[in-house]
């Protein structure tokens, strides 16, 4: 396990932090993003895609479908966003399942899980102001 504390002043310099942290991941790789609404979660998904080798444009903010599928790259990448999800609607999804599967799954709103992840990376965005964002990731 490792820890790392970044400053970023833009939304571009998040990408950057996650493109390094995507390059790096394998196959059954869990990543879990917290932070409060507009931190950079989504922000920081489209790095993980790029570090993957995948279109970033692929990356959307979920609607209303709670597990996108971005392929393309070097591994599937599996993105959820369970902001809209009761606690428990949270253990149909087979999210365990997918991380394991060919590739890579990264959840926005972790906190709605109701199993634990062990293993999984941990990345807290934090806003500082309108530009700037702490972001301590723990893979
Ligand atoms: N340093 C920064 N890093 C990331 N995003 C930044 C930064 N500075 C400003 N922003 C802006 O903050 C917003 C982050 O939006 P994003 O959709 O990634 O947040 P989110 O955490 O996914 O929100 P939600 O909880 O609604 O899903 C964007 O508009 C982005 O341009
Ligand atoms: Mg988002």
């Amino acid at each position: 396990m490792s820890e790392e504390f970044h400053t970023t002043h833009s939304e571009e310099e998040t990408v950057a932090v996650a493109r390094a942290l995507g390059a790096g991941l394998k196959a059954g790789d869990v990543v879990l993003l917290s932070g409060t609404l507009g931190a950079g979660k989504t922000a920081f998904v489209r790095g993980l895609a790029e570090g993957l080798g995948i279109d970033p444009d692929e990356v959307s903010s979920p609607t209303f479908t709670i597990v996108h599928e971005y392929r393309g790259g070097r591994l599937t990448l599996y993105h959820a966003d369970l902001y809209r999800l009761e606690r428990t609607a949270t253990d149909d999804l087979g999210l365990e399942e997918m991380g394991v599967a060919d590739g890579v799954l990264a959840i926005e709103w972790p906190d709605r899980l109701t199993h634990a992840m062990p293993g999984a990376a941990t990345v807290e965005i934090e806003i500082v102001d309108e530009t700037t964002r702490r972001i301590a990731v723990d893979s």
